[in-house]
């Protein structure tokens, strides 16, 4: 059987990252998320985690070299599992035609893209207040999805941690790319009748069951 391709899509902090993994986890499926790769190369120290850096810090891409390889390399590990779930990737047009390129290599394409729709009014709350957990990558907020306990994961029990690219002039540089250069992305899968609306106002738990129910 093909694995099945989907794509989370939405602004910064819409709640992709919210979601991914319990969707993935339910499916089955591997999660392929560019922003915790990347995320990942930087706490490390590797040689591509420094120079993403310097563009993440200011809400810019990483060259797409960068992302592709890392990509790839997850892609062949996992071929024959249930299937894909991407967030973070495609970001635009050109990166979406390099994703039907690798995708065509292994007789595979997109099928369904998920596009959790969050106003830009409710994007600054969101990300000025959102925390992470620096050992399992669980994102809470402050006011609608706090942790148990003070400011510590309630998995791990680590202190969690504010992202660099959550400062107010980096959020709006990251919305504005958003606009600019990935929305255009929902339009093209809307024309090919791949999108699923998801309205990300409701709480985390709503969001989630309109999602499994969807795909
Ligand atoms: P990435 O990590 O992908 O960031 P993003 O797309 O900007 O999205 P976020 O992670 O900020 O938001 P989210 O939608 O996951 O929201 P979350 O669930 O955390 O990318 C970061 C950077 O990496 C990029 O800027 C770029 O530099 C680089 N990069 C990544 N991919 C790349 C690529 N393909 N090419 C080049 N460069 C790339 O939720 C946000 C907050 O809201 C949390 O506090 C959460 O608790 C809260 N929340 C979530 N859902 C709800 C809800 N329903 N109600 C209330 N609060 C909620």
């Amino acid at each position: 059987m093909k694995s099945k391709i989907y794509i989370l899509i939405g602004p910064p902090g819409a709640g992709k990252g919210t979601q991914a993994k319990n969707i993935a986890n339910t499916k089955g499926f591997v999660l392929i998320s560019t922003g915790d790769l990347l995320r990942e190369n930087v706490e490390k120290k590797t040689e591509l985690g420094q120079i993403a850096k310097s563009f993440m810090d200011k809400g810019e891409f990483v060259p797409i070299d960068l992302v592709a390889k890392i990509i790839k390399a997850n892609i062949e590990q996992n071929l024959n599992k249930n299937g894909f779930l991407f967030d973070g990737f495609p970001r635009d047009l050109s990166q979406n035609i390099l994703l039907d390129g690798m995708l065509k290599e292994f007789d595979l394409e997109v099928d369904k893209v998920i596009y959790i729709d969050v106003k830009d009014e409710a994007i600054l709350e969101r990300l000025t207040n959102r925390r992470v957990c620096p050992k399992c990558k669980k994102v809470y907020h402050m006011k609608f999805n706090k942790p148990k306990k003070d400011e510590l994961c309630d998995d791990c029990g680590v202190a969690l941690a504010t992202r660099d690219d959550d400062k107010p002039e980096v959020i709006k540089n990251r919305l504005a790319t958003y606009h600019k250069v990935t929305h255009p992305l929902v339009e093209h899968f809307e024309k090919l009748g791949k999108v699923i609306r998801i309205d990300g106002s409701k709480s985390p738990k709503e969001v989630e069951n309109e999602i499994i129910s969807n795909i």
